[in-house]
């Protein structure tokens, strides 16, 4: 039986709060509204199922929890234009544009280019990682109530980068920033920083 479940199941059953609680509408509400005269007749087990089922079908319209978003890496789709989940999910990398050799910075990761997400404790980001290249350079683990979905950290860099950032939604899953490319200045006249690769 807990083979047949899916992760959306998974995440549902572990939330603390329902949506009917956020939204104000009681469980007794929704069923009652819903329940047909035959749907009176049926029995504990069925009713059980038929509650379940109508509270994952209000945490979905609710939170719009979606299978796919799961199964990737989400990205935007058009570059500077967010749409949906787009608004409140795609990490923002916030730096300089141009760094000298070697100089630390400050580089500042926001979640959410629109509007910054939810740090509530069903439904928040859990972690926030940012790459430099390929190569992750760290990983943020952020709560919900406390955390604002923000990240800063200090870097420093030796040649032109790239950086991009990734973050985990608890509903939404993993979403990737567009690419940020940070220019590093070498000191001039020193022959062994001219080259750049
Ligand atoms: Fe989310």
């Amino acid at each position: 039986m807990q083979n047949n479940l899916t992760r959306r199941d998974l995440l549902i059953s572990g939330l603390g709060v329902s949506a009917a609680a956020v939204t104000g509408v009681g469980m007794k509400d929704v069923l009652a509204s819903s329940a047909s005269s035959d749907e009176k007749k049926l029995s504990p087990e069925d009713k059980k199922k038929l509650k379940e089922q109508l509270q994952r079908e209000l945490e979905r319209k609710v939170y719009a929890v979606s299978d796919e978003l799961f199964r990737n890496v989400n990205h935007v789709k058009t570059p500077g234009e967010y749409v949906g989940h787009e608004k409140g999910h795609v990490p923002v990398i916030k730096a300089p544009k141009r760094v000298k050799y070697l100089e630390p910075f400050t580089a500042r990761i926001e979640v959410g280019p629109v509007s910054l997400h939810d740090m509530v404790p069903f439904h928040y980001i859990d972690w926030i990682s940012l790459y430099v290249g390929n190569v992750q350079i760290n990983n943020f683990v952020v709560t919900p109530l406390f955390n604002r979905p923000i990240v800063s950290v200090e870097l420093t860099l030796e040649k032109t980068s790239i950086l991009r950032a990734q973050e985990h939604c608890n509903l939404h899953g993993i979403w990737e920033s567009e690419p940020f490319i940070i220019e590093v200045v070498r000191p001039l006249g020193d022959k062994e920083f001219i080259q750049d690769e």
